[in-house]
């Protein structure tokens, strides 16, 4: 391949194994593509890593599951499963609309308005480790819908819709996660040891 320019195809006076180099300038694609994927490097950067627009990883996975599970119980009117309730467990206008439920409905009289109880309330503590029905959020659910011990904890089934006995599930779950706090202890023969640790 020749080329009549002047000041090209000029070789540099190295050579290896017979094998001459040419002093050019790279060709114009190359350095195109050289400086666009910089361009779209520093854009990848700020976007990816730096900003905040976009989630990343294991929060975006989250807000994922959040928002197909959202569109799930928007179809669905049956109660909320474990997978869907713990997919919704971090959306902080479920913790919101639960505590408000929490707040508004009887649960305080009988479980204190932090849910640890105390000795003037029937209801056991709800924020330590110990349950006496279980610590799914299935476990949770069933128990505020459908009651327990003869009703001396009121079933809210009737009362509560699906949507809101889920909120309020993630209400205490939400609470459980901050750790354990001291209250009422429940009948100890009847409480086992289930730290919400998911
Ligand atoms: C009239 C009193 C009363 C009210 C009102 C009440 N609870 Fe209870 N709750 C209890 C009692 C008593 C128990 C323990 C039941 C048992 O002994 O099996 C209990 C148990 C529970 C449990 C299971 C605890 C465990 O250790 O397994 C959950 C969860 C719960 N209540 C949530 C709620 C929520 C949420 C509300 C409000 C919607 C509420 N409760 C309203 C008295 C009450």
């Amino acid at each position: 391949m020749s080329d009549t320019q002047p000041g090209k195809n000029v070789p540099k006076e190295h050579i290896h194994d017979g094998i001459v180099e040419y002093d050019n300038d790279p060709p114009l694609w190359l350095t195109a593509t050289f400086i666009l994927s910089m361009v779209w490097g520093i854009g990848y950067l700020l976007t990816m890593h730096l900003s905040v627009a976009a989630k990343l990883g294991p929060e975006k996975l989250q807000a994922d599951l959040a928002e197909l599970a959202e569109l799930r119980a928007a179809k669905d009117t049956g109660p909320l499963d474990e997978a869907a309730m713990r997919a919704l467990s971090n959306v902080p206008e479920r913790i919101a609309r639960g505590e408000a439920l929490y707040a508004t409905t009887e649960c305080v009289t009988c479980h204190g308005a932090d849910g640890t109880s105390d000795s003037n309330r029937s209801g056991p503590n709800l924020r330590d480790r110990w349950w006496i029905h279980g610590s799914t959020m299935e476990d949770i659910a069933r128990i505020i819908r459908d009651g327990a011990n003869n009703n001396a904890m009121p079933a809210q089934g009737r009362k509560l819709s699906n949507q809101d006995i889920a909120n309020l599930t993630i209400h205490l779950v939400s609470l459980a996660r901050q750790g354990d706090r001291s209250g009422k202890s429940a009948d100890p023969t009847r409480e086992r040891e289930a730290p919400i640790t998911y």
